[in-house]
């Protein structure tokens, strides 16, 4: 169908499918249908990378970009999502990259013919950074089975944990978390691990930013002792496995989740997940368009 919304929504064929056609694309790919296809990027919340990014990739594909803010829009006036959305299917809009507060915004696009791709949707799901971030990973280790992999921080509020969580598990890595307790969802079963434990004996430590916008008045530590309880300290690096890697989705608290100096450092993949990006963009674009068929397509109901 063409949509992506959370990573349940690929099987395990057409992740390696995406990942591969990134890889073709960095390599210098080009894709040219022959068709005009229009896009719109509809950011409800703040986001550099992945709003960036996904405009880089539409420009790289010929796409055509209709240019959208939330706060200049008839969205100030009252227009609901669905509205919003119905609005530009009917003026000939193929596909619209989504940003939203609420957990499953989707949910209440059912029957839309237009393809709905999930650029993050409240605590819920972040699919693309789950994809680049697994084309980071192979990039590195070749695959994922086996592969140990620590998410560790602000877990209840991520939506790149559960994600990631969800695609690397079913792809056969290990994964176990780490970061204060009270943020560890009971999802997650026995899968908790010790901060020093997490960080010295996995492949992959991938720290997640703390979402300060939806504690919603939980007192949250000092930055100084969150980092010497939690963070990526100079210390901990040292103990790292050999071989293994620093990822991040980055906004970046430096000197909170991981020391200022690791950020750039020798282990650290961040910029590279941001480069890989464009990349998975490109592929989940075309992919949207080359599966929108004529008839009308309903949104599946997935559960996360
Ligand atoms: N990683 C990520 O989603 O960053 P942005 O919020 O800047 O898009």
């Amino acid at each position: 169908m063409g949509h992506l919304l959370t990573m349940k929504d690929l099987s395990e064929r057409e992740i390696l499918s995406i990942l591969d056609q990134a890889e073709r694309f960095k390599a210098g790919e080009r894709w040219e249908d022959g068709s005009d296809h229009f896009v719109a990027n509809l950011f409800f919340e703040a986001s550099t990378r992945t709003k960036c990014s996904f405009e880089m990739a539409e420009r790289r594909l010929g796409l055509e970009v209709i240019p959208f803010e939330s706060h200049a829009s008839s969205v100030q006036k009252g227009e609901t999502l669905y509205d919003t959305v119905k609005t530009l299917e009917s003026i000939g809009v193929g596909a619209v990259v989504i940003r939203h507060s609420r957990d499953r915004y989707f949910d209440e696009l059912k029957g839309l013919d237009v393809r709905i791709i999930n650029g993050g949707d409240g605590c819920g799901n972040h699919p693309t950074q789950c994809l680049l971030d697994l084309m980071t990973i192979r990039q590195e280790f070749g695959g994922f089975q086996g592969l140990r992999v620590a998410i560790i921080g602000d877990i209840a509020h991520s939506r790149v944990a559960r994600s990631n969580a969800e695609a690397l598990t079913a792809l056969g890595a290990e994964v176990r978390f780490s970061g204060p307790e009270e943020w560890f969802p009971e999802r997650y079963g026995d899968r908790y691990v010790g901060i020093d434990e997490a960080m010295s004996s996995s492949d992959v430590v991938m720290l997640l930013r703390i979402q300060h916008e939806r504690h919603h008045g939980t007192p949250i530590a000092s930055k100084a002792d969150y980092h010497q309880a939690y963070g990526l300290t100079l210390e901990r690096e040292r103990k790292m496995a050999h071989g293994s890697i620093i990822m991040h989705p980055a906004p970046v608290n430096r000197g909170v989740e991981i020391a200022d100096s690791l950020v750039e450092g020798g282990r650290s993949r961040i910029f590279k997940q941001m480069e890989n990006g464009v990349f998975v963009r490109m592929a989940v674009l075309k992919r949207a368009f080359q599966l929108q068929g004529g008839r009308q397509h309903e949104l599946v109901d997935q559960t996360c």
